[in-house]
């Protein structure tokens, strides 16, 4: 099994490659089952969701979609802020549109909560969130609960795959669980 050490953590492979490349087509198939007669716009989250994102849009057959990009902050190492901050606001109009936020990670779910919020104030007629991982007993916020998951987490702090520990180690293939010692 795979190990990587960062700023003194240990952290041990958890899904493989052709794991995620698995989970994600299986996320694909159901949103094209959903979105064929649709053109939805994919709305991603910066920076984590860019990996699963690529993989995502490319997983789909026979959806004719747009994408995007936001950035917000919520995180920093690892504990959360409980702050959103709007980095790179959404450039295109969603106003009547079916949309897809597409996030690496839902924990709290104080982001998705915040993001639906806008969303829907600026007239998206649908709102729906494709995450490539799920932490089901972290989640505070109800609607934020993810409709398409490509795999479920207990609390754990993961890496890899776009997700980061304080900026690195997005590029990591596989995705990592912190060990405990
Ligand atoms: P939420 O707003 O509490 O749902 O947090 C979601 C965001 O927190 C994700 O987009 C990640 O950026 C970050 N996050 C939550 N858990 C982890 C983790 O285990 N590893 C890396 N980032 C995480």
């Amino acid at each position: 099994m795979r190990t990587v050490e960062e700023q003194g953590y240990h952290f041990e492979e958890w899904l493989t490659p052709e794991q995620i490349a698995a989970d994600v087509q299986e996320v694909g198939n159901r949103i094209s089952v959903d979105y064929h007669d649709k053109e939805p716009l994919f709305v991603v989250i910066l920076n984590g969701a860019f990996v699963f994102a690529a993989d995502l849009i490319r997983a789909l057959k026979d959806v004719r979609c747009e994408i995007t990009f936001i950035r917000v902050s919520s995180y920093w190492g690892m504990s959360s802020t409980g702050q959103l901050e709007f980095i790179v606001p959404l450039q295109q109009v969603v106003d009547n549109r079916d949309v897809v936020i597409v996030e690496d990670i839902v924990d709290s779910g104080l982001t998705i909560h915040q993001l639906k919020a806008y969303l829907r104030a600026e007239g998206a007629s649908s709102i729906r969130v494709a995450t490539m991982l799920y932490k089901p007993n972290k989640l505070e916020y109800n609607d934020a609960k993810p409709d398409y998951v490509g795999r479920e987490i207990s609390d754990e702090f993961v890496i890899g795959y776009g997700l980061d520990f304080d900026g690195f180690v997005r590029n990591l293939d596989a995705i990592y669980k912190v060990k405990n010692n």
